[in-house]
């Protein structure tokens, strides 16, 4: 069926201005009752939508005779143009009558306390990290850091430790694919290459931060934490080392701990040692921590070994230092009772929660 046939009675109505009128008055009255958006909405569709009597009009425009074309056509759109500007206003009206509403009903009390919700708190490792970090600082020095992908150069040759070294062997490195010279780093003493570079004495550093090696039991796991110590000065003795590695394990462990030093090989310092302190388990009695010998193994340290200063252009006739490493790990440990380091990156809740 033709438009012109379809909408014949429609257009018929509508020849006349007064069927436009009416037209117009039915829809403006619709527009005027809406209440709420819903409403404003039905009413956009019944008076202005596509099936709308005002549509079906404009759209059989050009099948009218040739006269009455401008005429609906004018008066079509003119009539369409106001029901568009009362349908906005109309909404406009009823959205302020809706925010009045709200603002009046929907009052919040802000002095009502807060929801709570659960706090974390830092892992254990971080904790002792910082712990550590504190009783150094107490003591002068200052944090620095360094690259955890390292160069081969970084990692052993500056500390001492040439291509072909036995003690390279130890460290169960793992390398960046496709490259010999970059790796993970096996340790955080490069970070004293590093420093030493950079910097010209005295220096009293420490350099915490993750660590790398290919091995993984009930005390190792492939990442670990270190806490490197340097320090470079003049007239600086091994009384020096000593003295700050007692305070430290006092701090650390309860002021009654001793520390005693055993002679150890590391590339980078000369004299190495190892450093045990008195078992706090049992008082230095003999336990099953300390393996009934009353003392536990905790560091490596020794003075900073000439060679090492020449790769860094210092001179070892006008400074010294000495230097130490620990894991961090290892400290947490002790100091909480674990026997297992797994648990530390199991990320049990049951675990970290009672730190
Ligand atoms: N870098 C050594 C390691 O990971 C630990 C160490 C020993 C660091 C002696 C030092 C040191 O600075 O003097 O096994």
């Amino acid at each position: 069926m033709s438009a012109m046939k379809k909408y014949k009675d429609l257009v018929e109505e509508l020849r006349s201005y007064e069927g436009l009128a009416s037209m117009f008055a039915e829809a403006a009255a619709g527009i005027d009752a809406a209440g709420d958006s819903e409403a404003i909405e039905a009413a956009r569709v019944a008076h202005l939508g596509r099936k709308s009597k005002l549509s079906q009009l404009l759209r059989s425009i050009p099948e009218l005779p040739n006269e009455e074309k401008p005429v609906v056509g004018k008066y079509g759109n003119k009539a369409r143009a106001a029901l568009e500007q009362a349908l906005a206003d109309r909404k406009k009206e009823i959205e302020g009558v809706q925010l009045e509403h709200r603002l009046a009903t929907e009052q919040v009390d802000i002095t009502l306390p807060g929801e709570p919700f659960p706090r974390g708190h830092l892992h254990i490792i971080n904790q002792t990290l910082w712990e550590i970090e504190d009783i150094f600082a107490g003591l002068g020095y200052r944090i620095a850091e360094g690259p955890e992908v390292e160069s081969d150069y970084y990692n052993f040759t500056a500390l001492n430790t040439p291509e072909g070294h036995p003690a390279r062997s130890s460290h169960d490195t793992f390398f960046v694919d496709g490259k010999e010279d970059v790796l993970l780093r096996t340790h955080t003493s490069p970070v004293q290459i590093r420093l030493m570079e950079k910097e010209e004495p005295p220096i009293y550093a420490i350099m915490p931060g993750r660590v790398y090696r290919r091995d993984s039991d009930a005390t190792h796991t492939p990442m670990f934490h270190q806490i490197e110590g340097l320090a470079i000065d003049e007239h600086i003795t091994m009384a020096d080392l000593k003295g700050t590695l007692e305070t430290f394990m006092r701090a650390i462990f309860g002021a009654d701990r001793v520390i005693r030093l055993r002679p150890h090989f590391f590339p980078f310092t000369e004299p190495s040692v190892e450093m045990d302190v008195s078992c706090m388990i049992c008082g230095g009695a003999g336990c099953r921590s300390c393996k009934n010998s009353g003392w536990l193994e905790i560091l490596g340290a020794g003075m900073v070994d000439p060679n090492v200063f020449g790769f860094v252009d210092y001179d070892p006739d006008l400074v010294q230092g000495f230097a130490f490493g620990m894991g961090v790990e290892r400290i947490a440990m002790l100091k909480h009772g674990m026997t297992d380091l797994r648990m530390f990156y199991d990320n049990d809740l049951r675990f970290i929660k009672q730190f």
